[in-house]
């Protein structure tokens, strides 16, 4: 029986357990009623008195052995049940709601940082402005019927220092911007100016009262129109692709002298004529110029001495170009199924 007993005790030391049936099949084997174990403890009544010490000890050895055996077996399976109920990686996922830029954001965006590869800094200004940062420092006349051409949305209030009326005014364009930085910074300037304007414009798909304007200023010694062309060219080249062409044509604004309209050759058809070009093969996507002296002066910036020239431009023109939604509102309605197409852009 001692012999019986050593074998089972080298049997359960080198058995190998690794999962929850083979651990119950040891169970049965050595711990149950049935099982082996039992049945030496059974068979112990018939052993010699005078071995009945020894015979007991190995006994008890061998019981006590596969009893720790199970235990720890027992608990360590039931460890890495729960871990991997924790790290189960068939289990489907939890849905996660990533939100997405704002198509005019992501022009925006592409703008400032396509300018800011060139030298160009970023700057700001209030939406609610008065009157003379929006019009008279950017030469327009007072009653100057180039007032007209921005349907301006008037905020009255007197003033708090002696209650005459003031001319307070959400912009109509970010050109005032142009006027603060002047104010603030000795030239060289070179600076982009994005932001909200408003006006006062019945909403419909191809206007809106508030929409989003960069102006572009750039003021220092010899500053020339040539200037202002490299600069416009590079910038449609790297927004709308190296093949890209630029079109000047004359125009008028109050702030600049001479002024131009910008086209871009039609990316749509390749300047062929498709009816997003209006079949001219060309995009109108800016008005710029040089800075009028009066311009400079007004902002305390010698005319004699510094040129400079100045842009802008309308972030939904050149979306509704780049992503073809033709619809303005789209762009303030924040209908999720319209923002969602934009997931991929930065
Ligand atoms: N501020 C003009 C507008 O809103 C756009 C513009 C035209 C800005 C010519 C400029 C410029 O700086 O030089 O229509």
């Amino acid at each position: 029986m001692l012999d019986k007993i050593s074998d089972l005790i080298k049997e359960v030391s080198s058995l190998s357990v690794n999962n929850g049936e083979e651990l119950e099949s040891f169970r049965l084997k050595y711990l149950s009623k049935k099982g082996v174990i039992s049945d030496l403890f059974d068979d112990f009544k018939n052993v010699a008195p005078e071995n009945k010490k020894e015979v007991g000890q190995n006994l008890n050895m061998l019981k006590q052995q596969a009893l720790e055996k199970y235990n720890s077996i027992k608990s360590a399976l039931s460890a890495i049940d729960e871990n991997s109920l924790n790290t189960d990686l068939s289990r489907p996922a939890f849905p996660f709601l990533s939100g997405s830029r704002h198509p005019i954001s992501i022009i925006r965006n592409e703008i400032i940082e396509i300018f800011m590869r060139i030298g160009f800094t970023v700057s700001e200004g209030p939406e609610i402005e008065d009157d003379d940062h929006v019009f008279t420092r950017l030469n327009f006349a007072p009653e100057h019927p180039a007032r007209d051409m921005q349907d301006t949305f008037y905020i009255s209030r007197l003033s708090p220092e002696d209650s005459s009326p003031e001319d307070i005014l959400l912009r109509t364009q970010t050109s005032s911007v142009q006027v603060r930085v002047m104010q603030s910074q000795k030239p060289p300037i070179r600076t982009v100016s994005p932001g909200r304007v408003f006006r006062n414009e019945a909403i419909s798909a191809r206007a809106h009262c508030i929409f989003h304007q960069v102006e572009g200023l750039y003021i220092d010694e010899n500053v020339s129109f040539a200037d202002l062309k490299q600069t416009l060219l590079f910038f449609s080249r790297e927004m709308f692709g190296k093949e890209t062409e630029i079109r000047l044509r004359p125009s008028y604004f109050p702030f600049t002298e001479p002024s131009a309209e910008m086209d871009v050759s039609c990316k749509i058809c390749g300047g062929k004529g498709c009816n997003v070009c209006k079949y001219t093969g060309w995009l109108e996507i800016l008005g710029c110029g040089m800075v009028h002296p009066n311009v400079l002066e007004a902002c305390n910036i010698d005319s004699n001495r510094y040129t400079g020239f100045a842009f802008g431009m309308g972030i939904e023109r050149l979306a509704m170009l780049k992503y073809q939604v033709n619809d303005l509102r789209l762009y303030f309605e924040n209908d999720i199924r319209f923002l969602d197409q934009f997931k991929t852009a930065f």
